[in-house]
């Protein structure tokens, strides 16, 4: 490719493969240059997300749920179901499918939309003063081609981080790839990490009957979530799907054997103990993928922990390089990595003016939603009653229980509660948590409210139709005043 293209987008994960088709959809000339490969070596577009992240942990959260209610729930209903087995190879293989379906499905929209795909690992090329266009370096294997663009996306998202005294080899220490694709449960599971990841493939392996085991550095358990939601979550995960969670240990070493590894741990009353398991998921979070991208060479502006630095119209302090997803700062979600890409790309096609901003353009993290797939599903938005105390701000609380909402009980869903936080001032709604069943469909109404700056009143004065999971957040929300009819 010699010819000077508009736009190279170096990632094709959510951010970049979303970026490129935005670009090429407003007449950008665009290439997505990503190095992600299947197990036959063909490029497999989609990123984490697609590959080994989002989609296929949810299709075997699906799967996984549909055992665990045959075997312990079903018959609730007055289904007998005797005998029910799981075919893991046959669970995984599925998953592979919804996988390639979705990986192939980019490459389809790419030819769409002009989109031009390049297979490889792409580096900036360090420039000399006074060149207006970047040299991306392209290498896959022997193969190394130049391309020239005068404007850059960078999406070369996150990676899982290590811990310091074991290495991952996916078949006895796991993360996330290793994780989503076991061929059996094994019988005992250890999990590093109540985090998210933790908990979706803990739950997981839990529900096809592995014995689970999560050992946890911090005090409290999911400490980025409200704090009430979490103590609901911590007591259903334990009783009800039977996860042993052990918070505030310390990890002292991990040991691999023939056949099992030992995990040695401090737990919170500082007591040495061990724990002995099958496998082991390490699931302590992700770190920005910056390795070969050219960095130093450039002096492209990483922070502290080795996010590149942008503004808040994701530009960073190279002319016409932006960054856009898991590698800059915010949460790591699909969903900010799309909304980022889209926002670049339009910034681009609209010439990308002097305008400089402090205020966030791009997305406003406040109302980006937040989801655990796990059973009941957690989700949240907004600010939750630890942060606004630590604010200062003075708020309202309305909650509302499942168990008294007749579609959750007809579904025998009745675990967990909507909690709507309202500004006990002007009344606006400054965060919105649940946990029960389908809340990730549930929470987009809230940050639909959150968005146009809803009161409690506003939800509250909206007709939810009935029964229905919705009539739970239209109860918190009346219950913020004390209006609450159902309980
Ligand atoms: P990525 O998806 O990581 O994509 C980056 C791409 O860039 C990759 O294809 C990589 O190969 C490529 N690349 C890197 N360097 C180069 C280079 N130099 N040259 C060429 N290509 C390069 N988020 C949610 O919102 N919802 C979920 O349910 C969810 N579930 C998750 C489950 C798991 C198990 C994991 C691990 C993550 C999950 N996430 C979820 C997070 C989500 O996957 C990420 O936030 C998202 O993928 C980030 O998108 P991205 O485009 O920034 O990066
Ligand atoms: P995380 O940040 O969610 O959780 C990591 C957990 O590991 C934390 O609770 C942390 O305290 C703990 N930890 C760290 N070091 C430890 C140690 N040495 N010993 C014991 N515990 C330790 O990170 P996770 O689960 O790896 O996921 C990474 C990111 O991927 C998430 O933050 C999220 O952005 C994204 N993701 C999103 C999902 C979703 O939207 N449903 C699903 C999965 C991942």
């Amino acid at each position: 490719m010699s010819e000077r293209i508009d736009v190279a987008v170096i990632g094709g994960g959510p951010g970049g493969y979303v970026a490129a088709m935005r670009c090429a959809q407003l007449g950008l000339d665009t290439v997505c240059i990503d190095a992600w490969k299947n197990s036959r070596g063909r490029a497999s577009l989609g990123g984490t997300c697609l590959n080994v992240g989002c989609i296929p942990s949810k299709a075997l959260l699906e799967s996984s749920e549909h055992f665990f209610q045959i075997k312990h729930k079903i018959s609730a209903h007055g289904i007998h179901v005797d005998g029910a087995t799981v075919d893991v190879p046959a669970m995984i293989a599925r998953k592979d499918k919804i996988v390639t379906t979705f990986t192939t499905g980019i490459a389809s929209l790419f030819k769409k939309n002009n989109v031009k795909s390049v297979l490889g690992t792409g580096k900036l090329l360090k420039r000399s003063d006074g060149d207006d266009v970047w040299r991306i370096e392209v290498t896959n294997g022997d193969d190394t081609q130049i391309i020239e663009a005068k404007n850059v996306i960078v999406a070369t998202g996150s990676a899982p981080r290590q811990l310091p005294m074991i290495d991952i080899d996916n078949e006895k220490i796991l993360d996330n790839t290793g994780a989503l694709a076991l061929s059996e449960a094994p019988k005992r599971l250890g999990v590093i990490g109540a985090g998210v990841i933790g908990l979706e493939m803990g739950s997981v392996w839990c529900r096809l009957g592995s014995e689970v085991t999560v050992l946890e550095a911090m005090p409290d358990f999911l400490m980025a979530a409200d704090q009430q939601i979490a103590k609901e979550a911590k007591k259903i995960f334990s009783k009800e799907l039977g996860m042993a969670i052990h918070t505030g240990v310390e990890i002292q070493s991990i040991a691999i054997n023939k056949n099992t590894v030992d995990v040695h741990y401090k737990d919170n009353e500082d007591q040495e103990c061990q724990l002995e398991v099958d496998k082991l998921i390490v699931a302590v979070g992700r770190v920005p993928h910056t390795e070969g991208l050219g960095i130093q060479e450039n002096g492209l502006e990483v922070d502290e922990r080795g996010f590149i630095v942008v503004d808040a119209d994701c530009r960073t302090n190279l002319p016409n390089v932006y960054a856009v997803g898991d590698v800059v700062r915010g949460p790591m979600l699909a969903h900010k990595a799309s909304e980022e890409g889209v926002s670049v790309a339009e910034l681009i096609h609209a010439g990308d003016s002097e305008r400089q901003t402090d205020i966030n353009q791009v997305a406003n993290f406040n109302t980006v939603p937040w989801v655990i797939y796990t059973a009941p599903e957690i989700a949240w938005v907004g600010q939750n009653e630890q942060t606004l105390k630590e604010a200062g701000i003075a708020y309202k609380v309305g909650q509302f229980p499942f168990i008294a909402n007749g579609r959750a009980r007809a579904m025998n869903a009745g675990s967990g509660f909507i909690k709507v936080l309202a500004d006990a001032e002007n009344d606006r709604i400054l965060g919105v948590h649940m946990i029960g069943p389908h809340v990730s469909e549930l929470i987009a109404e809230a940050v639909m409210a959150m968005e146009f700056f809803a009161s409690s009143e506003d939800i509250a004065s909206i007709i939810h139709a009935h029964p229905s999971l919705s009539e739970s957040l239209h109860e918190a929300a009346l219950g913020v005043n004390d209006r609450a009819l159902h309980i």
